[in-house]
This record gives C-alpha cells, structure tokens and sequence, in this order.
C-alpha cells in the first residue's frame, strides 16, 4: 500500500472525483420564467401601490371648499340656505385652522388617476403619474442622460420615496433624489391668479422630520437624498445642484411653479425630463409654464399624462 508522504495534496483522480459530487450536488440553475414579471417589476410596483395606498381597504377623503353661494343658489332658496350654512361653517373651521373633509368610499379608478386624497398614503399623485415617473426615470438610465432627479413640492414625500427607489431598483448609485419644500404647507397666494389659497390648510403641512421619517420606513433614507427645506424662491437659486436628469413639478402655484422653471430648466440635460403635475387642473400652473417656455421661444412636444399632469423630454 502507498503511503502518502506528509504534505502531499490530493490526487488527480481524488480532486475529479470530489468535483463531480459537487456538481452533483449542486442545484440546477433554472431559466427564468418569461411569463413571470422580474423582481424589479414586483418591488416598484408594490411599491407604487403601498405609496399611493390603493392597497389599503381605506376610505378615500377629499378636503372641503366651499366658496360663496353663487347665483344659481339664489334662485332656490333652500339650495342657497344650505349654500350659505356650509360657507359659514367653512370660514369657521378655517379661522380655527380646521379643515372639513368629506369622507368617499375608496374607488379604485380615482385613486390612480389621484383624483383623491388619500387617507394614509404617502403621494397623492396616483398610480399614472407615478408609471410616468418610472418611465421618464428609465428613459435617462437607458439613453445614460446625465444628472438627478428632483420633486419641487413633495408633500409626504411618496413621489422622491418613488425616485430613490428606481434607483434602488437598478442599482445606480451615482445620482441622487433631491426633495425641495417648505416642510410648512403652501404659501399665500398673491394676486397671480391661482384659484385657490391653500396656505392655512394643515393637509398639506408635513414636517421634514416627517418625510425623512417616511424616506426610513422604506429603508431608503440615505447619502442618496438630499433636502431642501425652505420657499422655493430662497433654496433654489444657490441649490448645489450640478445638473438633473428628471425635474418633477408639483407646487401647484404660479409663483412655485416659475421659482422652480426660472432655477432648475437650465439644469436638465438634453434628453432629460420635465414633468409638470398641475399643467392640466390649475390654470395659473399652466400659464407659468407657458410664458416661461414662450420667453425662451421653446416649444416642447408635450404630453399628457392623466387629467393632472403633463412631460416633455428636454431637446
Ligand atoms: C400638492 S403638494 C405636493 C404633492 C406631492 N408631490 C405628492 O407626491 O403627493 C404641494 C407641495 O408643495 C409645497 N410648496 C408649494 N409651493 C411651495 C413653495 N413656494 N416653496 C416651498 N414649498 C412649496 C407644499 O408645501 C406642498 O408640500
């Protein structure tokens, strides 16, 4: 019998052996299935959902406004009791910063299209816009269209939660998600046409603590987020923003919506996106967009989203 010498390593044979039993051993690796939707897919779209919380049973709630009884009112007296009744209790709850909310059973349509308010979601934006989101933040990976991508006006943070979670998603690691809001709600209209005033209305105050609360629930919370707390005119002209590749507006004002054109537009690269979620329902958001395109003679292709928002790619 050989005697094996000490330090002498294994065998040919032995090592081949032990090689095939390995493989033997070892769990086939199967094809993926192409009727299955990746694991990509699966994340962001749950993701999307748990957002905009079309997966909670919960009911759906709309903020009250009533407004002076008008003259079709007047001409039933019963219709103009009610009218007035309701605008007083308006004016009521406002001075006691309260606000009046109807509550509507959830629809499953409204919610996403974001016709609604939802309850306990984290975007009010719905699911359309934000497929759209995923689409115009695809695009710039695909085509490697340089820069970040920003929400001016984010509320709870749902849509930038969104934005850092496609990068997640597609493992890039060298753009980041910018969050630019008061933190304080909306400011005071002043004589730009906006049709309505917001700025007393609690709904829409959420605290940078809260947002980067709701960024940690996700585990998405990180070097890749940047804030900028503060009114739009005073953070965003000396914004350390190098350049972006997605600029998402959503501060449904005139005033927000051009402080956020005049010192961002220049920044999207070429092949980049802007997307504008108030273009179609608030008329003072769309005349911003278009004296500020007109003063550059730009005219974009743009297109329409859902009854809310609209994108253009950047030429
Ligand atoms: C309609 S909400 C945004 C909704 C949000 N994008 C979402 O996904 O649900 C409007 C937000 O814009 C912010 N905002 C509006 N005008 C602003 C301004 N001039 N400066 C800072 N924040 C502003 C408000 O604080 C509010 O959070």
């Amino acid at each position: 019998m050989r005697r094996l010498q000490p330090g002498a390593g294994p065998t040919l044979p032995t090592i081949i052996t032990l090689a095939f039993l390995f493989l033997l051993s070892s769990p086939m690796p199967t094809d993926p299935n192409p009727d299955e939707p990746a694991a990509i897919d699966l994340y962001l779209e749950l993701m999307a959902k748990t957002l905009a919380a079309s997966i909670y049973d919960e009911s759906a709630w709309s903020v009250l406004n009533y407004g002076r009884p008008g003259w079709k009112g007047l001409r039933h007296p019963r219709r103009f009791a009610s009218a007035l009744f309701k605008y007083f209790l308006g004016q009521m709850a406002a001075k006691r910063s309260t606000i009046l909310v109807k509550q509507w059973g959830f629809k499953e349509p409204e919610r996403k299209d974001g016709r609604d308010f939802p309850f306990i979601g984290y975007t009010m934006i719905g699911l359309r816009r934000l497929e759209n989101i995923r689409f115009c933040t695809e695009e710039v990976l695909r085509h490697k269209v340089p820069g970040d991508l920003i929400e001016t006006g984010v509320w709870r943070g749902g849509t930038t939660i969104f934005m850092r979670a496609l990068l997640q998603a597609h493992g890039v690691t060298d753009r980041k998600v910018w969050v630019a809001d008061s933190f304080q709600g909306l400011p005071a209209t002043s004589g730009d046409g906006d049709d309505w005033d917001l700025s007393r209305n609690d709904y829409f105050k959420v605290s940078l603590a809260e947002v980067k609360a709701n960024f940690a629930k996700f585990g998405l919370l990180d070097g890749q987020v940047e804030f900028l707390p503060g009114w739009f005119c005073d953070t965003l002209p000396s914004a350390p923003i190098t350049r972006l590749a997605v600029l998402r507006l959503d501060g449904d004002l005139y005033s927000s919506t051009m402080d956020a054109l005049k010192n961002l537009y220049h920044k999207v690269s070429p092949g980049g996106y802007v997307i504008v979620d108030d273009y179609q329902s608030w008329a003072s958001c769309r005349r911003a967009v278009t004296e500020f395109l007109d003063g550059l003679g730009l005219k974009p292709e743009i297109k329409t989203i859902d009854q809310d928002g609209v994108y253009w790619r950047k030429e």
